[in-house]
């Protein structure tokens, strides 16, 4: 197959149950060209993009590839085609090394000695696009910007011209962020194209050429990145215009409602992820803790919500102790989680929306009277979530797992902070939302401080964090670098500190 040129998606439509998820898409790119995708959650991006990569098959329209109509009937023909998939989830197997990941993707690998010939393949894209990648490293010692790595060497093995990125930022580290941006270019340069699939406004100015925005289906506009700003995308998506500022008032703390006191935690690798850190937190206080993620983070939320055992150290809500209690008793005292993998961990995917909407709650005297569910109040609830946390679905029983990535996002999130909890932990809240939710859950947060809610918020973004948080904890390695108020003239040093280079000894 000759290199693309050019591709053409022409009069795509695709519907679920009646409801269209694509309406007569059309979509053209070029060789070099870099091409956002954008809109809200729930608009057909990741639809459009699996019709490409051969995982699904469209209802009606027709795809072009160097102007010659082509079917693609499933990603190993799409993979002949010359068009690769990065997807937000990777499909790596985390027990096998490097190496061995790529050959089983390979479509070329050799019968005799394919370990040899991959690591020649793998060090020559390593250097070319500056990877630096260990290829006998296993899976699970990787980063996520590293697994991102090796799934992109898959793709250009396998002679990817075209590109697709399904958010790939929201998994990535600032840092790494900024590496995988200089990939792009590279490829960019070497003729390749790329479809980037992106909430974050700032990365699509920043990195594409031209940008397409979906909106319940359809195209509702498409235009070069340097004719038009942040603001206007925005408009053009959500059809209103959204206000990137919140202001936050200065409010009395309240009552001590955690006070975690010298705890240490090990991380799955067996050594220690969290290491004697203290503080405490306040009604009417959102306390952030900024970090590159891997430093800590999860293992400490997974502690505070009796998920992970706490070697030493001593946790108490509102002065009773709740060290080392089960993860059901602790959510009973009143502590919301939202956890990082919440795709993973957080839902049912089989279930319906209503099942998962009140999956930790179903216990709960409103929910259940002895072996029984009330599924008219479950459903109600659930019809709140939804209206709430505008998830886009066409009903309440259908698969949780049919819905748009950024729906099951809300969908978890409604169901984690509807309840008021006294102290809610939120790992990377607006992760995988589009600008309207994440502004939505951002006034949420805000108005939960107002009523008297405790949140202890992680995030790598530091606006989000600057944005919302009253007091900050830097965490680097598993310790607390500083923990700073909200306007601390140390604030600037936050960068180094997450860097491991600076500590403030101020607690
Ligand atoms: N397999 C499926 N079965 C039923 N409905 C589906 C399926 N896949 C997608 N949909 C529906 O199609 C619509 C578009 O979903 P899609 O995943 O393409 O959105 P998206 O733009 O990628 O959103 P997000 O930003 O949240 O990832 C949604 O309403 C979704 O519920
Ligand atoms: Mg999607």
């Amino acid at each position: 197959m000759k290199k693309i040129q050019t591709l053409e998606m022409k009069k795509i439509s695709k519907s679920f149950h009646g409801i269209f998820a694509n309406k007569d898409i059309d979509l053209k790119v070029e060789s070099g060209e870099i091409v956002g995708l954008l809109g809200e959650n729930g608009a057909g991006k990741t639809t459009l993009m699996n019709i490409l990569y051969g995982l699904y098959q469209p209802d009606s329209g027709q795809i072009r590839i160097n102007n010659q109509d082509i079917r693609i009937n499933n990603p190993v023909e799409s993979i002949n085609f010359g068009i690769g998939m990065v997807h937000q989830h990777f499909m790596l197997i985390q027990n096998h090394s490097v190496i061995e990941n790529i050959a089983l993707g390979y479509k070329e690998t050799p019968f005799f000695f394919p370990k040899i010939k991959i690591r020649e393949k793998v060090e020559q894209f390593s250097e070319k696009f500056n990877f630096n990648i260990d290829p006998d490293k296993k899976v699970w010692q990787l980063s996520a910007g590293e697994q991102q790595r090796v799934e992109i060497i898959k793709a250009l093995l396998n002679g990817a011209d075209l590109l697709i990125f399904d958010e790939p930022t929201s998994v990535l580290t600032p840092e790494e962020i900024k590496e995988l941006i200089s990939i792009f270019r590279q490829m960019k340069a070497s003729g390749h194209i790329i479809i980037f699939i992106s909430h974050k406004l700032d990365e699509i100015m920043d990195i594409c050429d031209r940008v397409v925005v979906l909106q319940k289906g359809k195209i509702v506009g498409s235009t070069d990145t340097k004719d038009t700003d942040k603001k206007s995308l925005a408009r053009i998506m959500v059809g209103r215009d959204i206000s990137f500022n919140i202001d936050k008032k200065k409010i009395a703390r309240g009552r001590k409602i955690l006070s975690v006191d010298s705890i240490s935690v090990m991380g799955d690798k067996g050594l220690d992820a969290v290491k004697n850190i203290s503080f405490e937190l306040f009604e009417n206080e959102i306390f952030g803790v900024a970090g590159v993620s891997g430093n800590g983070q999860r293992e400490l939320a997974e502690a505070i919500t009796g998920i992970r055992p706490i070697y030493s150290g001593k946790i108490k809500i509102n002065g009773s102790d709740i060290t080392n209690k089960s993860p059901r008793d602790i959510y009973d005292t009143g502590i919301s989680h939202v956890p990082e993998e919440r795709i993973k961990f957080g839902i049912a995917p089989g279930l319906f929306l209503y099942d998962n909407a009140v999956l930790k709650q179903h216990h709960l005297k409103k929910f259940s009277r002895r072996w029984f569910l009330k599924y008219s109040k479950i459903k109600n609830h659930t019809e709140d979530i939804i209206k709430d946390f505008n998830v886009s679905t066409h009903s309440i029983n259908s698969q949780i797992r049919n819905l748009s990535g950024g729906n099951i996002q809300k969908l978890i999130l409604g169901r984690e902070i509807s309840e008021q909890p006294q102290l809610l932990v939120a790992s990377h809240p607006t992760y995988g939302l589009d600008v309207g939710a994440t502004q939505f859950l951002r006034r949420h947060l805000l108005s939960l401080r107002k009523q008297g809610s405790a949140v202890l918020l992680f995030s790598e973004d530091l606006e989000e964090i600057f944005e919302l948080c009253d007091r900050i904890a830097v965490i680097f390695d598993g310790e607390f670098m500083a923990i700073l108020d909200s306007d601390d003239k140390n604030l600037s040093e936050i960068g180094p500190m997450m860097a491991g280079s600076k500590r403030l000894k101020k607690q």
